[in-house]
């Protein structure tokens, strides 16, 4: 099938080449000449595993392509919206985006045509934008995107559930062009959920909303276990083992940033209070007070582990992304204790085995270094702050010989505390007792 992708980020990007590995023909529209043209020459112009190879296959098979212009885009029989929907500074959602793929999306479209809403967005959106398509002569669905960064190509290959959002509920025939596009993904026999629009808008919400309180749930737990004395760790194990609570996203530490659960539960919680339901999803609000809580805790406790003072002193930060193999730095925890550490006089040495780029465009005034020891060198306190593999598996003998002083904080519960112990380091963690 001819298929146009609109909006070519962590999303469309992946995405589009997804779909051409499907065996589809496929345009990738994005405004940004600098990424268009990476992505033409099948460079990604983001740090994702797997998606450089399957981008530069698909562009040499001929199948992928991309360009800057929307007039390519109007043969296509599908169009993706794989727009942004940032974050406004009344915590809301930026839909100017969308608003504008979509108008250039009614401008062009050939009769009969699909147009397929992925972006998030405030539940509502859909029902207004489908107006304005079925005036052009298409129909609009709405199909939820859930991938994770780091995951990005395996969730899009293979989702744990495919949602199509339909405006009559039985729209048969655009559900059996969804069908169609996804044939190679819906043969592994993932459920599919057909729905109606509003429906299909909120799971993506209320699915991070959920992700960002158990992450915050976990994480008020630790604040409890710091004044106890507990383990929040072996607390989130046992936790765990109940099938109904279930280990995933229990993990304590800095906390969820990145593009996507901050600014959902923000932008879910401004469209509740529109609604009139601002009641509802109060606690999304608490939910958030925790979470940026944790930033603070790590200043803290690096300033007491320091004598009461980061001025002049040399700190160590491992890790700036806002996860784990990933470049994104979007309100990345481990960017912003950074930045704060760098704010009250430490001399910090910051280090990420992919996001130094994507930080120093963000943050000029931090000393960033590419090899791991360079940032370590002569450090007064090291802090893990994003739980790559290569600082998991650090030997603390090793490091403790390139360090001034032996004193760690462990951001993320990634360290083998006993293993750091032995090996003569101060130890700290948060909800670690
Ligand atoms: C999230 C959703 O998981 C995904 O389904 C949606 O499509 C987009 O938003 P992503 O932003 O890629 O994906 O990251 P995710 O793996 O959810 O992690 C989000 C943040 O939570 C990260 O900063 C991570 O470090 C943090 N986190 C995650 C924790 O602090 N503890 C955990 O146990 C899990």
């Amino acid at each position: 099938m001819r298929i146009s992708v609109f909006g070519c980020g962590y999303l469309g990007a992946v995405h589009a080449a997804a779909m051409a590995s499907l065996g589809h023909d496929v345009v990738g529209v994005d405004p940004d000449a600098s990424k268009v043209g990476m992505l033409a020459s099948g460079r990604p112009p983001f740090y994702e595993p797997d998606f450089a190879e399957l981008l530069a296959s698909s562009v040499a098979g001929g199948r992928l392509r991309f360009t800057a212009d929307p007039a390519e885009a109007a043969s296509a029989e599908v169009h993706f919206i794989a727009v942004g929907t940032p974050q406004r500074d009344d915590g809301g959602a930026e839909l100017s985006y969308l608003e504008e793929a979509v108008a250039t999306i009614a401008a062009t479209l050939a009769p009969g045509s699909l147009v397929v809403g992925k972006s998030t967005v405030p539940v509502g959106t859909a029902a207004v934008l489908a107006d304005r398509i079925e005036e052009a002569g298409g129909r609009l669905m709405w199909n939820p995107e859930f991938l994770r960064e780091g995951f990005a190509v395996q969730d899009t290959l293979r989702p744990d559930r495919v949602v199509y959002g339909v405006r009559d509920g039985d729209d048969a025939e655009a559900v059996a062009m969804l069908d169609a596009v996804y044939a190679g993904v819906l043969s592994q026999g993932m459920p599919r959920i057909v729905t109606d629009l509003a429906t299909a808008e909120l799971v993506k919400v209320a699915a991070n909303a959920f992700l960002a309180t158990k992450i915050s749930f976990i994480n008020a737990m630790a604040e409890v276990a710091e004044v106890v004395g507990a383990d929040v760790t072996q607390l989130a194990d046992a936790l765990g083992h109940d099938a109904r609570i279930g280990r995933r996203f229990l993990n304590a530490g800095v906390g969820f940033g990145g593009g996507c659960l901050p600014k959902d539960i923000r932008a879910f919680r401004a469209r509740a209070a529109e609604l009139g339901v601002g009641d509802s999803l109060a606690f999304l609000g608490e939910v958030d007070r925790i979470n940026l809580r944790r930033r603070d805790r790590v200043v803290q406790l690096a300033t007491e582990m320091l004598g009461g003072s980061l001025a002049g002193r040399r700190i160590a930060v491992l890790g700036l992304a806002f996860k784990p193999d990933s470049d994104d730095v979007r309100d990345s925890p481990a960017l912003e204790i950074a930045s704060r550490l760098l704010e009250a006089g430490a001399r910090v040495t910051a280090t990420d085995p992919q996001a130094v780029e994507t930080s120093r465009t963000r943050q000029p005034a931090l000393d960033y270094r590419v090899v791991t020891a360079d940032a370590l060198a002569d450090a007064e306190l090291v802090i893990l702050l994003t739980e790559w593999r290569e600082f998991r598996e650090l030997d603390p003998e090793e490091v403790g010989r390139t360090v001034a002083e032996l004193r760690v904080i462990d951001g993320r519960n990634a360290l083998d505390r006993e293993a750091w112990r032995s090996a003569g380091w101060d130890y700290r963690a948060l909800g670690r007792g």
